[in-house]
């Protein structure tokens, strides 16, 4: 039998024509009928330091969100149902995924760049964002939540540390939550009771800890700076993973330790 490679060739060429044109009207399609828009990256941007939501007209907003290890800023955005939200993203640190769990946004957090994404959310209810890139020992902690609530009208956002604002004080303005943030402690120790890597912060201080040898330690002021100073020397029992030592001036060692105490 003889084979027409000429032939042939055409054939394969028409079809990968063909399909181009299919993909690409297919592309068309999503964009100007469905009103899907593509994951973009603004580039030379001036990347911003805050966190915030700003207003551009009805139920249009601005979302300037910040990933860090380990944590997104906002943690909890309360939106109107029918929000259209355009959505900046960048990376104080190192790369992070942002992705709202249910819909078709999934960008990048890049330190440096501004990467952009925009939704409409119709329906009310709870969008949950997560991180899904592996960005370090605290990458599992990295979430939040979009909530679309019916019984708003302006926009809310926070950083989801309500429990500790309860105690009366400012968290963000307190020195030791500086010094916990620049060491970057609220990865393994939570601040609202959730346990991490290592035991929580909130209401710590005053327990009877149960160590990996089995003795009871009360958790003082002499504990907590002995822990931070040589974390191996009293492990509470059922944490395994070695917390580094960190380097400190006495300054912050005490911030740190009046914020802990703090956090009832
Ligand atoms: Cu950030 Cu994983």
């Amino acid at each position: 039998m003889k084979i027409d490679i000429f032939g042939l060739e055409k054939k394969v060429i028409y079809i990968a024509i063909l399909l181009s044109v299919v993909h690409l009207s297919l592309i068309a399609f999503a964009v100007f009928r469905l009103g899907i828009t593509v994951p973009g990256c603004v580039l030379n941007p001036k990347p911003f330091e805050k966190a915030e939501i700003i207003k551009h007209g009805d139920k249009r907003y601005e979302l300037r969100m910040i990933a860090k290890m380990w944590a997104f800023e906002p943690k909890i955005v309360r939106l109107p149902v029918g929000s259209t939200l355009e959505i900046f993203m960048t990376s104080k640190d190192v790369n992070h995924g942002f992705q709202i769990v249910g819909t078709n946004i999934n960008v990048m957090a890049v330190p440096g760049v501004m990467t952009q994404a925009e939704i409409t959310f119709n329906n009310p209810g709870a969008y949950r964002i997560v991180c899904n890139e592996f960005c370090g020992i605290g990458h599992q902690e990295m979430n939040g939540v979009i909530e679309i609530d019916p019984n708003i009208e302006e926009p809310q956002i926070s950083n989801g540390y309500q429990q500790v604002a309860a105690a009366g004080f400012n968290l963000d303005e307190h020195p030791g939550k500086k010094a916990m943030d620049k060491f970057g402690c609220v990865a393994c120790h939570s601040l609202d009771g959730s346990v991490v890597v290592g035991p929580s912060f909130k209401g710590l201080f005053g327990k009877r800890e149960e160590m990996a040898s089995g003795e009871k330690v009360l958790v003082d002021e002499t504990y907590l700076r002995a822990s931070i100073s040589d974390p191996q020397k009293q492990v509470v029992k059922g944490f395994s993973i070695q917390m580094p030592v960190t380097p400190m001036t006495p300054e912050e060692l005490n911030h740190i330790v009046e914020l802990i105490k703090a956090i009832k």
